[in-house]
């Protein structure tokens, strides 16, 4: 139902649906429903409103998605010409739409001559760029190699392999974890870092892959996976080298490299990919999220020309992988039209532009004793908050940080998610430089409240 008000019991008429029958994903029941579900009811632009017709500006862009931004006509447009067209294609064929996108696909990524398959969300792209590795590795004579590399806390999805990998908080893993799951240190910069100098900590951060493929012996080792920046560790941005020195590993020892691109891909951190700004080429992107803004669930495995011209042959080749509604036409024609406002809008190019206005403004932040460090690249950003700079210590539990900065974000107009000692930020890729004043405007007098309440 798209509608913006309604009267206060059809309201309440629902929150006590949901109350009732929603499984909200990854949330404490009692939490979101002693709150009172937030229902929202229409988007424009950077904004959303709710359905006590609160307009609020999304600081996390849905939830690391929103490109091109809420209410683009011409998506929903899109999707319905595809629909009134031929809504899904049977087996074994395609629509036009789902091959467009992935030519589309491949002339944006680094290696022009890429095969894209396609699925609905970022999880199972991770699942299908591992088992595409493994079998990869198989093909190409590697056939020992099952293991795969990845860094503790990262977060890769919530299916049964993708939570083996990194084994973040945020998803319950429930029993054994997928064999031959390894996991390396993360990398970080602010806390726990390897060095003050932040060359020497990329490469000594990187080489911890290396040290994990000579331990497990190379020839078990069949892939490494890492987000160009993690923002499950709290968006911790690399530079250059961390990644340069990952394929320089990768190539060493024949490893597949895997960018999860989830939430880098499509202009997050200033260029199309998040592997382009770190100056490299991995073998298999994993991306989502942006892909269609979120108008509709889609994600992929982009392979490269060399892997997947390992899967061209007779059966034994073939790729025994199937999603049912992996590159469903309809989402397919929102992520064309969705690429097609990018581009014209050059919103990578806004995300880095904007990006940079975002931090600047951020570090006036610094003027709070309690914020410790302020870090990102293009429109992906975040502020630590910590109880003494110099020590970098962090603020007692019963600050209650998580449960307080969202709403009295929210009580500012400002649409957050688990903002608490580390909060991200995310916006869509079109927001303004009156936007970005608004958000740090919120964000300097909710830390200023934090402050006052500490005695700080
Ligand atoms: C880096 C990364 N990989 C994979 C995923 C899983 O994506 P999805 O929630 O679409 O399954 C996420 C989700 O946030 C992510 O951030």
């Amino acid at each position: 139902m798209a509608t913006e008000t309604l009267p206060g019991e059809q309201i309440e008429e629902l929150r006590a649906i949901a109350g009732e029958h929603l499984f909200m994903h990854a949330q404490q029941t009692t939490t979101w429903r002693d709150a009172g579900l937030k229902i929202f009811t229409k988007g424009e632009g950077s904004w959303v409103t709710d359905i006590d017709g609160n307009r609020l500006l999304d600081a996390m862009g849905g939830l690391w998605y929103k490109a091109a931004g809420y209410g683009r006509k011409e998506i929903a447009d899109a999707m319905y010409e595809q629909l009134m067209a031929i809504e899904s294609a049977p087996a074994p064929g395609a629509c036009i739409s789902t091959v467009q996108l992935s030519g589309k696909v491949a002339d944006l990524y680094h290696d022009k001559r890429a095969r894209v398959f396609f699925v609905s969300g970022g999880s199972e792209a991770v699942e299908t760029a591992v088992k595409m590795a493994k079998k990869y590795q198989q093909l190409t004579g590697k056939g020992m190699a099952f293991k795969v590399i990845s860094r503790r806390y990262s977060y890769h999805g919530g299916t049964a392999m993708a939570v083996s990998l990194g084994r973040s908080p945020a998803a319950d893993p429930m029993g054994p974890e997928m064999p031959g799951a390894v996991h390396v240190p993360n990398y970080y910069q602010y806390k726990k870092t390897h060095s003050e100098d932040p060359i020497e900590n990329a490469v000594r951060s990187a080489n911890e892959f290396e040290l994990a493929i000579v331990h497990n012996g190379p020839d078990t080792v069949a892939a490494m996976i890492a987000e160009p920046v993690s923002a499950a560790t709290g968006v911790q941005v690399p530079p250059k080298e961390y990644w340069q020195r990952l394929r320089e590993i990768a190539d060493k020892y024949d490893v597949v490299l895997i960018a999860d691109e989830v939430i880098t891909g499509f202009g997050r951190i200033g260029g199309w990919f998040g592997t382009d700004v770190m100056g490299v080429k991995p073998d298999i992107t994993t991306v989502a999220k942006a892909l269609t803004s979120g108008y509709a669930p889609l994600g992929a495995a982009i392979a490269t020309a060399k892997i997947a011209d390992a899967f061209i042959g007779d059966d034994s080749r073939t790729f025994k992988h199937l999603i049912t509604f992996g590159g469903h036409p309809v989402a397919a024609a929102a992520g064309i039209k969705n690429l097609e406002i990018m581009e014209r809008e050059d919103l990578p190019g806004a995300s880095a532009t904007m990006g940079k206005y975002l931090l600047e403004r951020l570090e006036t932040l610094y003027s709070h004793p309690i914020v410790g460090d302020v870090r990102g690249i293009g429109l992906l950003a975040a502020v630590e908050l910590v109880s003494d700079r110099d020590t970098k210590a962090a603020l007692p539990v019963s600050a209650a940080l998580a449960t307080k900065i969202p709403k009295k974000l929210y009580d500012k107009k400002i649409v957050s998610f688990r903002a608490g000692d580390v909060i991200a930020i995310c916006p869509p890729l079109i927001i303004t430089r009156d936007e970005v004043d608004f958000l740090v405007g919120a964000l300097d007098e909710t830390i200023g409240e934090v402050e006052a309440e500490m005695g700080v």
